[in-house]
């Protein structure tokens, strides 16, 4: 949505049908969109219904013109992350290659978000299927992409059995090929002390594990198969917010912090309880959520109130805004601003 100066409006939840609001918002606003849409489930979530009279054609026909008006909103350096499953991932991918364009130039990655075999349910006749996909696609040339790393503890038993060694000045390190590094990278590593020469003089990059107390941290780069994150059933209590289909923080935060910068503006055009808002928040970047649900846009205004954040709340029907409640004296807007479009 345009403001007065021509600026877009971001810290906005809109409770509207996504198709017809993002109609309004102006070309090339956005950098980064999560598109958690209903999954073709043939499901009743309560809040929403998922089932499709005419089947599978039925909803790529609704899902079509809204991936055109996503596409149509994110600027040149942005990317979607599309959230999906087994019912219609493999439609979404093809919908997304014609709507994006297929190949090395826009799809990234397809993520798998393996949400833990603790809770997966036997199913007779087949393996119990306990992984989402997010699909990652960027629109053009200079899309962001930060490296993930998680941490895990090791004892130096453990180190040595994993294959690390203690180098001359006793640091722990382990090696691995050089990969696609260019000379003046590995250069830059030579003068780190990063390199090791192997007896018959190949190139090899040294990681470090960092000392922390008794134990040794090693450092893992995220893959595109994400083990680490349990699904909402296992979320701590004060998250769990009561949405059938709540996404953990901790997936929303780390799509955000692949993919984006602090100040982007993270759009999430399904945003149910508004777990995206709330990443995006709290990892500073500006947003906008729509969700057609009003028990969905109810419990987003008491999420944001209880992070201290008013945003504005605009609903399709009755043109009503304002911050978020219930306690509307106690907030204040750290959310609400505005970005000029078309910039990048
Ligand atoms: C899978 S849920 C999103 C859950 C969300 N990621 C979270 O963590 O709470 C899908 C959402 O899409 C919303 N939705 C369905 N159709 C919509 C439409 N036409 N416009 C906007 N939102 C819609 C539903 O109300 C629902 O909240």
């Amino acid at each position: 949505m345009d403001t007065a100066d021509g600026a877009f409006e971001t810290g906005v939840v809109y409770r509207d049908d996504n198709l017809a609001r993002l109609a309004t918002f102006p070309a090339a606003c956005v950098d980064l969109i999560y598109l958690d849409p209903p999954f073709f489930s043939g499901r009743s979530h309560g809040t929403f219904a998922d089932s499709w009279a005419g089947g599978l054609a039925d909803y790529v026909a609704w899902m079509e013109p809204r991936l055109r008006e996503l596409h149509r909103v994110l600027r040149p350096t942005g990317s979607i992350f599309l959230h999906c499953d087994w019912h219609a991932g493999h439609r979404l991918r093809v919908l997304l290659d014609r709507v994006f364009g297929a190949g090395p130039a826009h799809f990234r990655n397809a993520v798998v978000w393996h949400y833990g075999g603790r809770g997966a349910k036997a199913v007779s006749g087949q393996l119990p299927r306990n992984h989402d996909v997010l699909l990652w696609y960027s629109k053009g040339r200079g899309w962001t992409y930060h490296r993930q790393y998680t941490e895990h503890l090791l004892t130096e038993a453990q180190a040595r059995r994993s294959g690390y060694r203690v180098d001359e000045s006793g640091r722990w390190f382990t090696t691995a090929p050089r990969g696609d590094y260019t000379d003046d990278s590995i250069a830059a590593l030579e003068r780190e002390g990063r390199i090791h020469r192997t007896r018959t003089g190949k190139v090899r990059v040294k990681y470090f594990l960092e000392p922390r107390g008794r134990l040794l941290v090693e450092r893992r780069l995220v893959g595109d198969v994400w083990s680490d994150i349990p699904d909402a059933m296992h979320l701590p209590a004060e998250e769990r917010l009561g949405y059938p289909t709540q996404k953990p923080l901790a997936l929303l935060r780390r799509v955000i912090e692949t993919a984006g910068n602090p100040g982007d503006v993270v759009l999430d055009p399904c945003c149910g309880c508004g777990t995206a808002v709330a990443a995006a928040h709290q990892t500073g970047r500006r947003w906008v959520g729509i969700d057609v649900s009003p028990a969905a846009v109810a419990l987003m205004r008491r999420r944001l109130a209880a992070l201290g954040v008013a945003g504005r709340f605009v609903d399709a029907a009755t043109q009503d805004d304002g911050p978020a409640g219930p306690h509307r004296n106690g907030a204040t807007n750290r959310g609400a601003s505005s970005v000029s479009a078309g910039s990048t």
